[in-house]
């Protein structure tokens, strides 16, 4: 550990955490003090320095805030290293920046790594040779490594046939899997009002005409989805029923088969997107169970356990797998075997369900504490989500408030992503409280919201 080589100066008008701060940056960037390096203890420092202990402790938080140092729990404050960092964030210039993240909704942290690094080893020690994984496979993949996943999501409530089910790289690609098999030019699909954006950028590319349809508190309307689909005659109607992205809405047993009952009158298929059907508890069941010959059900373990897996499925009515598969073929020939076969050791050993049981109970302890700085505000938030579904007062523009919040480090999603392009933009934001690294983190954050939320004009929000 270096005791650095500092001096403060009484006649510097700088503040003296500043003038420490800046100093620091300095010796980083002379490279005097190097990457992953150890910072001397905040009173080590203020006694050299001849200053309190909190000067240093502020001008250490400074340093931090500008990205040039890291405080590691239990351990103390260390030089950051630039190249951890790049790697860390390639994606995401903007991470490097910010106080705050509810961009993304994903699950919390809470193991993942170690369980995968666990399943990774072994795999390589299995009696199955790998180089069975690293050779192409039928499209649908190794069958047992099918029946597993199925046999998962059937004790979790889905029916689901192994002979049916096809990985896929997530939601995502399953959706654009269904799009390219079963869609022309101009097919009309109807959709929530709001909806999950990667829908749109699919649907552009593919030309087709999306039709947003009104939703209430249990999402899509009935009567509006008879009235729509009367009028457009549409090829797929896409559905999110659980925790839908981004208004939190969940449909009851009753909506779910009014919808079925309306599909099947106009003969419509149904895209599930069954991404956040296992974290809430005691749900209705999903719509495969109640029609499976009219619903094309996706999933993924994006939710479950972590979106860098691009472990998916879908499974198809009857008349349309074997068209889905060849799609599937076209695309990438199959899902690397060595995904689903990591997937499947997750499973095995149990760690999928451990881990599943872990992000639940993180998501239930940050949207305690996130409903309890965020009271009085109108939000909507439903059991086992991820997302919180914010609406601002009409002393703020939307953009204004996004641009405010960026400004102080905090990002957060505005309701333009969710709209169809032809929709009327709501004045609200989604806030995803799985994102923060950690529970601190995400308070300093729903903190920094309230309080903008709290201004009378957007004027107020100036640094
Ligand atoms: C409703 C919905 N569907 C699909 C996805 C994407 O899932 P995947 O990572 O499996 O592609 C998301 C991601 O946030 C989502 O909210």
């Amino acid at each position: 550990m270096t005791i650095l080589k500092m001096g403060i100066s009484k006649n510097d008008s700088r503040a003296i955490y500043k003038q420490v701060a800046d100093q620091l940056s300095v010796q980083i960037e002379e490279g005097l003090l190097k990457p992953n390096e150890k910072l001397p203890t905040h009173r080590a420092l203020a006694d050299k320095l001849q200053v309190t202990v909190g000067t240093i402790t502020r001008a250490y938080a400074e340093a931090e805030r500008r990205g040039l140092v890291e405080a590691r729990v239990g351990s103390g404050t260390y030089v950051v290293d630039k190249k951890k960092v790049y790697w860390e964030f390639q994606h995401s210039t903007a991470e490097q920046i910010k106080i705050c993240n509810f961009g993304y909704n994903m699950p919390p942290s809470v193991g993942q790594s170690d369980k995968v690094k666990k399943a990774m080893q072994v795999l390589s020690e299995s009696s199955i040779p790998l180089n069975e994984f690293l050779a192409y496979q039928k499209p649908e993949g190794i069958e047992s490594h099918r029946k597993i996943v199925a046999q998962w999501l059937q004790d979790h409530g889905r029916k689901i046939d192994p002979d049916r089910l096809l990985f896929t790289s997530g939601v995502q690609h399953g959706i654009q899997m269904v799009f390219d098999a079963f869609t022309d030019v101009g097919d009309t699909i109807l959709t929530e009002k709001l909806t999950y954006p990667g829908l749109f950028s699919l649907s552009r590319r593919k030309k087709l005409n999306l039709r947003g349809v009104e939703m209430d508190e249990e999402g899509i309307i009935p009567k509006s989805l008879d009235a729509a689909c009367q009028h457009y005659q549409p090829r797929f109607l896409y559905v999110i029923p659980t925790l839908q992205n981004p208004t939190t809405s969940t449909m009851s047993a009753l909506r779910r088969q009014e919808i079925i009952s309306i599909c099947e009158k106009y003969n419509v298929l149904i895209i599930e997107d069954d991404v956040n059907g296992l974290l809430p508890d005691n749900l209705p069941e999903p719509l495969v169970n109640l029609d499976p010959e009219r619903v094309l059900h996706l999933g993924s373990f994006s939710k479950y356990f972590a979106p860098g897996l691009r472990v998916g499925y879908i499974q198809s009515p009857h008349a349309l797998h074997s068209r889905l598969k060849m799609t599937l073929k076209d695309h990438s020939w199959m899902l690397s075997p060595l995904l689903s076969g990591l997937i499947c050791e997750l499973i095995c050993s149990k760690n999928l369900d451990w881990i599943l049981d872990k992000i639940r109970h993180e998501v239930a302890q940050r949207a305690q504490i996130a409903l309890n700085i965020l009271q009085r505000c109108v939000l909507k938030y439903q059991h086992g989500g991820f997302h919180i579904w914010l609406s601002l007062p009409d002393t703020w523009r939307l953009s204004d408030f996004i641009h405010a919040a960026e400004q102080r480090g905090v990002v957060v999603k505005s309701a333009e992503n969710f709209t169809l392009p032809a929709g009327t933009v709501t004045p609200a934001i989604r806030v995803s409280i799985g994102c923060p690294s950690n529970r601190k983190q995400m308070m300093q954050g729903l903190t920094i919201l309230k309080e903008l939320l709290k201004l009378n004009t957007p004027c107020d929000f100036a640094l």
